[in-house]
């Protein structure tokens, strides 16, 4: 079977679980709607009880915020309504005290329409070195009004913005693969790149022990901007995608995070957010000198299918020869599993959610299969990642009114596509009614997204004293999963199954260790006689295995 190299002591995140952080939603602490560094702080001893090993936060930077901060200002700094870059010191410090590693967010494709490099290009005009930062091009037609080719935006419309010039006049155009607000760097312009090599200097300086790469295949793009046929979104083969010259800027990344990776905090980690479908272009990216890890989205994206899954566990592990695999079941962009799951279709797809969104929601079901889910993802080699909220069995928004949302994509699609404001909507903490503790009581503000009354019974608080929720699932899972040295990265050995079953063994010398057993067919299925149950995501019935249940065992 395909195995994973040994740890070393510099690679913590090899086996780690880490929790995705989306700040604007996880804790507000002063009142105004909007979680914040402060209400991250106050729930610091919440995640180290959680039993996670990191935090990935998503972008914290000044943004004028019309992508949720992922349109940043400047690279530097925190923006007010989150905090201030002291209270991201301190919160740093203290994460590290409580043995938690940090994980920031670089969004290195795009900056905010508002960053002083697009202001001065728009002030210095056609044909500047200011300019040459940005994707400026004239328009085709006879006066410029057409945009300069036919690509269209990843959020909807077309990719090109036309300029006011200084003078009063109709100008250039700008490329921009999401809104408007987020013009594409040019990576071909030094400046670019020496930038970006200095702002990840600045956070490795400050003690953040990962970098989160946004858009990670998209930076590059062929300069001579040729049309696409069928003017299709994204996709492996468009001439914006995943091009050559990327991997010079990742292994110059790789160089400076391996020349901080001596000090206090161990090592220093490059993880990709690349939707690539074909495992072998997936793995150029985490070759030899390049990203330690990226984000397994075929394994987020795979329907609730024991074939498939074992599918895309297998092309996983024969990717991680040579880089740790990553196992993720949800984030901020993509529907909550509890949902997906509870869907006739369980698969996922970005560029489909208005299919999705349309199939009725089975949440008793959808919920049984993510701990079942859960389970058998935490058995696992590699890291986890766990997005917010997934650890409380949220479930995905769909009905919030269309006036407060606030997803660009909801906007640019003319109502379309929902967009992403259904996973995004703030953590329920305590109490029995919105905003559940998510602010201070008395706060001047409601969550930035109502709360589904229904949150009452997944609170934190609700949730914690509860044999049965997912929140005692998870915390259970994580601490064996911590105490066990079979799991994180290392061998696994599938076990012959039944149809529709998973089993495989994690044991160091191929005998022993523990074994995980996922029942995806519709019939209950026997456990090992000579094994001891560890942990099921729900109960046994006369010994046997139910439906969309997993059981971790140790073998005797
Ligand atoms: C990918 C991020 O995950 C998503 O939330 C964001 O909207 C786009 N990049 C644009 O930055
Ligand atoms: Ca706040």
């Amino acid at each position: 079977m395909p195995s994973a190299p040994m740890p070393s002591a510099d690679s913590w995140w090899q086996s780690a679980a880490i929790y995705q952080l989306y700040v604007r939603s996880f804790a507000d602490g002063n009142g105004d709607g909007i979680g914040d560094l402060a209400g991250v702080r106050a729930h610091l001893p919440y995640l180290a009880a959680l039993g996670i090993d990191a935090i990935w936060f998503n972008p914290w930077y000044p943004s004028p915020m019309a992508d949720a901060g992922y349109d940043i200002s400047d690279y530097r700094s925190i923006d007010p309504v989150f905090g201030t870059l002291a209270e991201a010191d301190a919160l740093i410090a203290e994460a590290h005290a409580h043995g938690i590693k940090i994980i920031i967010d670089v969004v290195p494709n795009h900056g905010s329409d508002q960053h002083p490099w697009f202001l001065a290009a728009l002030a210095a005009g056609p044909g500047s070195a200011e300019r040459s930062r940005f994707w400026f091009r004239p328009g085709r037609g006879d006066h410029g009004e057409l945009p300069p080719n036919n690509w269209q935006s990843i959020f909807g419309g077309p990719a090109w913005t036309r300029v006011t010039e200084a003078d009063g006049s109709p100008g250039e155009w700008y490329l921009h693969l999401f809104a408007p607000e987020q013009p594409d760097f040019n990576w071909a312009s030094p400046d670019v790149r020496l930038e970006f090599e200095d702002v990840l200097r600045f956070w490795f300086a400050r003690g953040v022990d990962g970098i989160r790469i946004d858009s990670a295949a998209l930076l590059c793009k062929d300069a001579s901007l040729p049309d696409v046929t069928g003017a299709e979104p994204p996709g492996p083969a468009h001439p914006y995608t995943d091009r050559d010259d990327v991997h010079l800027i990742y292994q110059s990344w790789r160089a400076i995070a391996d020349s901080y990776s001596a000090s206090q905090h161990g090592g220093r980690m490059l993880i990709g957010e690349i939707w690539l479908p074909d495992a072998a272009r997936l793995a150029r990216y985490v070759g030899p000198g390049e990203l330690h890890t990226v984000f397994n989205f075929p394994y987020l994206n795979c329907p609730w299918d024991a074939g498939a899954l074992r599918e895309v566990i297998d092309q996983t592990l024969a990717l991680s020869a040579g880089a740790p695999a990553t196992w993720v079941l949800s984030n901020h962009d993509v529907d909550r599993v509890v949902s997906r799951y509870g869907r006739a279709d369980t698969s996922f797809d970005l560029e489909r959610r208005p299919y999705f969104h349309a199939f009725p929601v089975d949440l008793p079901l959808g919920t049984r299969r993510a701990r079942a889910a859960a389970l058998l993802t935490m058995a696992l080699p590699g890291s986890v990642y766990i997005y917010q909220g997934e650890e409380l069995g949220l479930w995905e928004v769909q009905d919030i009114p269309d006036e407060l949302r606030q997803d660009p994509i909801w906007a640019r699609t003319h109502g379309a596509d929902p967009g992403r404001d259904g996973c995004r909507v703030p953590l329920p903490w305590s109490g029995m009614e919105p905003p559940f503790g998510f602010s201070p009581f008395g706060a001047a503000a409601d969550p930035w997204l109502p709360q589904p009354k229904d949150w009452r019974d997944l609170t934190v608080s609700a949730s914690s004293g509860n044999p049965d929720s997912m929140l005692t699932l998870y915390r259970d899972a994580l601490r064996i999963r911590r105490s066990s040295p079979e799991l994180g990265d290392g061998p696994m050995t599938w076990q012959p199954t039944a149809d529709g079953v998973l089993a495989f063994d994690r044991a160091p010398h191929g005998a022993g260790g523990l074994r995980c057993v996922a029942n995806l067919s519709a019939a209950p299925v026997a456990l090992p006689a000579n094994a001891a149950l560890l942990l099921s995501s729900g109960p046994l019935s006369g010994g046997l295995l139910p439906p969309d249940t997993t059981a971790w065992l140790r073998l005797g």
